[in-house]
């Protein structure tokens, strides 16, 4: 890999993803649209992004925020028009920015028109566009769903159809039929409106929502059993990673990505194994660009339901950090640096602190080690400015997404409201729900933080703490943390060959409170340094770490703390160099 930089644009470029109901609202009726990107889109060029990804815009009925899409070729009308998208293009591509689209197909909304055409009759030509199977009986005649296997919004993956007597599959919400990606025809036309369509007005690739799942194992077996307190059961054994996934990659290549020259990162749950994630991400075998492993944001989740929050300690975070940085290492393949999505709770809060007094700290140090990381770098929207978690006492009622919602009601209804165990539900949201990552981004101090002039407000919750983390705050500020991560990510751009390509190894992986880190490439080397912790640290580094020249750090200077042995101050980040230019 070191020998032969494969150069491509999409390695070294640094990708900013917008969730376009939170982002800007530009016309007063309380939710983010497209107008509202494109009037900031210079406020993100100028913190050093090369492209631009955008969840959902399609036309849906948004019980899933826009994954359950009705039609591939039309925009939700509040967000604007296929013109507006054809401006966004316009306008990223005018200041040298790419942009990608979320592309959704494992599943459509139910009122996608394919969907109504196969439910509408078990002979209907599309019936098999979608998974249908008859139902199972118990003994005493009660009709069953054709398996056990449990959906991610809660209870069953399968919905009963009384007009056919059958179930559907639906892995999401039940509003979220699964594609049949058995069916060739099905595939064609997933190629074809929901990917060209998009690839001809000039968008130069996607993020692929999903992208393990479209092969189910045919035999439709019931899951072992993980949690006995329910009849439904995580299946992911089931559907993910399965028997044709890599053939029908290797088809939508040829089909229609090579032709259009177009970048991917494919999100990839229930994939803990290196070789299994390199036969998506190879250069050669051309499948996927790149990937989402998620063991980074699956920290802190619970075993059997992602929201029974466990405990952890700072080696599982950097064991992951390494295994994932360098598996790529010695083959063709690439990998990704992201920490926050639409999906998941704020990074200073999961990984850090969120305290009055370190969370600008903590937001600068993670800036400082998401910059350092080899692979692709993407940022959330308001991670650059640090935004946090919602406060710890916001109400149920406050959390608006369907999978905080269901699980809260799930939880409620088993326990019977037991006071504890619902304010464990509760402090498990507060910490992991994808809430936390939804609400507006914060623009500047007037109502609403900026994000929308409608009277009554947006339509979720903005953050408490707007007034102080805001953009417009932190464009002022030259030690703000927006303005650290435009000097970092400038900082990864001057040094991207250690930075973006290089090798990487941990020391004191055991250590529960200092990540120490280094990248080599050629002859160059960067040591980065960080304290997970709200006390001093001491850092001894190996004896053949010398020459090291102090680069950056988030108390913008090196303190009386260099030499062999280092004492980094509460969540302090510095980076060292050495060799090169150094
Ligand atoms: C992905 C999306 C998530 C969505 C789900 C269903 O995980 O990131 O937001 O709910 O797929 O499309
Ligand atoms: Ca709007």
């Amino acid at each position: 890999m070191v020998d032969n930089l494969d150069r491509v644009w999409w390695k070294d470029g640094v990708v900013y993803q917008i969730y376009p109901a939170s982002f800007k609202d530009s016309n007063g009726d309380g939710l983010g649209d497209i107008p509202g990107i494109i009037s900031k889109l210079d406020y993100i060029r100028e913190l050093g992004v090369d492209m631009v990804w955008v969840s959902p815009m399609f036309e849906s009925p948004q019980v899933d925020m826009g994954y359950d899409v009705s039609n591939y070729e039309e925009v939700y009308p509040p967000y604007g028009t296929v013109k507006d998208m054809e401006d966004l293009i316009g306008a990223c591509h005018k200041r040298g920015m790419k942009l990608i689209l979320d592309l959704v197909i494992n599943h459509t909304s139910d009122q996608h028109a394919w969907f109504k055409e196969s439910r509408s009759s078990k002979n209907n030509p599309k019936r098999d566009w979608y998974i249908w199977k008859p139902p199972r009986y118990a003994e005493d005649g009660t009709r069953l769903p054709p398996t056990n296997w449990r959906s991610y919004f809660s209870g069953s993956a399968w919905e009963y159809d009384g007009h056919t007597d059958e179930y559907y599959l639906h892995l999401f919400a039940k509003e979220m039929p699964d594609l049949n990606w058995e069916s060739e025809e099905c595939r064609k036309a997933i190629y074809d409106s929901a990917m060209r369509f998009w690839l001809d007005k000039g968008v130069n690739g996607f993020r692929v929502d999903c992208v393990n799942m479209y092969s189910k194992s045919t035999d439709f077996l019931d899951a072992p059993i993980a949690d006995k307190r329910f009849y439904e059961q995580p299946a992911w054994c089931h559907y993910a990673n399965g028997p044709r996934m890599h053939e029908f990659l290797r088809e939508m290549n040829e089909k229609v990505l090579n032709r259009h020259d177009a970048v991917t990162v494919g999100e990839l749950p229930h994939t803990p194994d290196p070789k299994k994630v390199l036969d998506y991400v190879g250069r050669k075998d051309k499948q996927l660009s790149m990937v989402f492993q998620f063991d980074i944001v699956d920290i802190g989740q619970g075993g059997t339901h992602k929201y029974h929050f466990e405990e952890w300690k700072l080696p599982v975070l950097k064991k992951i950090v390494v295994k994932w940085q360098c598996f790529i290492e010695g083959t063709d393949g690439w990998t990704t640096a992201f920490c926050e999505n639409h999906d998941q709770g704020r990074s200073i809060s999961r990984f850090a602190s969120d305290a009055p007094e370190y969370r600008i700290l903590s937001g600068k140090m993670l800036s400082l080690m998401m910059c350092s990381l080899t692979g692709t770098l993407f940022i959330y929207q308001g991670q650059e400015i640090g935004m946090i978690n919602v406060p710890k006492d916001w109400p149920i009622d406050y959390y608006k997404d369907i999978e905080s919602v269901n699980f809260y009601k799930l939880m409620a209804a088993k326990t019977n409201n037991d006071p504890d165990e619902m304010a464990y539900v509760m402090r498990s949201l507060q910490t992991l729900s994808r809430d936390n990552a939804r609400i507006p981004m914060q623009w500047d101090d007037s109502p609403y933080a900026g994000f929308t002039e409608r009277k009554e407000g947006a339509w979720a919750h903005v953050h408490d703490l707007y007034p102080e983390i805001n953009v417009a705050k932190q464009l002022d500020d030259p030690n703000s943390t927006l303005n650290f991560w435009r000097d970092m990510l400038r900082f990864r751009k001057q040094h991207s060959e250690v930075l973006v390509h290089g090798t990487f190894e941990a020391y004191d992986i055991e250590n529960e409170k200092t990540f120490v880190f280094v990248k080599r490439f050629g002859g160059k080397r960067v040591v980065v340094a960080l304290n997970f912790s709200s006390e001093e640290q001491e850092v001894v580094l190996p004896e053949h770490e010398t020459g090291l020249k102090f680069m950056v750090g988030n108390y913008g200077n090196e303190g009386g703390g260099g030499g062999e042995r280092r004492r980094l101050r509460p969540w302090e980040g510095r980076l060292y160099m050495a060799g090169g230019d150094a």
